[in-house]
């Protein structure tokens, strides 16, 4: 007889806050069993919970207390000591499909393992792919992108662009065969837009020749996933360019691929760089 009054009250006192339609088929406080009461309180809890102030105003229940929502920018010092993570950005983590742009096929992902240390190169397999890292704003997409790179043999920190080591004036255009290779590149690279620079990478390393290079170049369409490199001639201007690979299974760039082909008995495959969130 107590549990049943006690069942009662509650009911009562849920059916009073809430005036609304319950769960169930517990119409009246009578017949409903604890299982079903339990329920209905916790369903009333939850809209309760819902409720804006104004609401919980009128029906004479108490104001919410301020909640310090996800996301929300804070003063105070993370205890970690790390900053505290950029809300207006977005942090990108995987690794990179290489797909023939003719037909579509996956012809691998860009390798960890470079070509002598030198350039970066493709393999079949995700195995041993190179990790890479980039940053965004809000949007998921953007250009003038660095790329970190988290585990390549060549000891650089950047995926870059480098002068090829036949080019006189790393100038690329239609009608050229000249080309840059993809390649580690010194940290902290160059800045967006920045002509070709005379900074350190695995390129100029090995073949112990300092050629020219860029960083900031890449950029992202977070729609298509793909990610496209640009090259900035020593004037400033923007060449039209196309990533291709050859026999060796390199990376390399040229604003005139069938031109390069033809100037070193290769056959160059125009190929699409596709990120892959890891
Ligand atoms: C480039 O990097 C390599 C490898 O770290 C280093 O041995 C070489 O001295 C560097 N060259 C220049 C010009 O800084």
């Amino acid at each position: 007889m107590r549990v049943l009054s006690i069942i009662s009250a509650l009911a009562a006192v849920v059916t009073a806050v809430a005036g609304a339609a319950l769960p169930g088929n517990c119409g009246s406080e009578i017949g409903c069993d604890l299982a079903q009461l339990t329920a209905k309180r916790d369903f009333l809890a939850h809209d309760a919970r819902d409720l804006t102030n104004s609401e919980r105003l009128r029906r004479g229940l108490p104001l919410k207390s301020p909640i310090l929502r996800r996301g929300t920018p804070v003063s105070r010092a993370d205890p970690s000591g790390r900053p505290a993570p950029d809300p207006n950005t977005i942090s990108h983590h995987g690794i990179i499909q290489v797909i023939n742009a003719a037909s579509g096929a996956v012809l691998g992902y860009i390798s960890d393992s470079s070509m002598k240390r030198a350039q970066l190169r493709y393999q079949p397999g995700t195995d041993s792919a190179l990790k890479v890292a980039f940053k965004t704003d809000k949007t998921g997409s953007g250009t003038n992108l660095n790329l970190v790179m988290k585990n390549s043999d060549t000891g650089f920190g950047l995926l870059g662009l480098v002068q090829g080591n036949t080019d006189t004036d790393a100038v690329l255009s239609s009608g050229s065969s000249q080309f840059a290779v993809l390649a580690g590149v010194a940290k902290p690279g160059t800045t967006p837009g920045s002509t070709p620079s005379k900074i350190n990478s695995s390129y100029s390393s090995v073949y112990e020749t300092m050629m020219t290079a860029e960083t900031a170049i890449w950029t992202f369409d977070a729609v298509h996933g793909t990610l496209s490199p640009r090259w900035v001639n020593p004037d400033g201007s923007l060449p039209t360019v196309q990533p291709f690979t050859q026999s060796d299974d390199a990376i390399y760039v040229s604003g005139d691929v069938d031109a390069f082909g033809a100037a070193h008995k290769s056959t160059p495959t125009v190929i699409t760089l596709k990120f892959v969130s890891t």
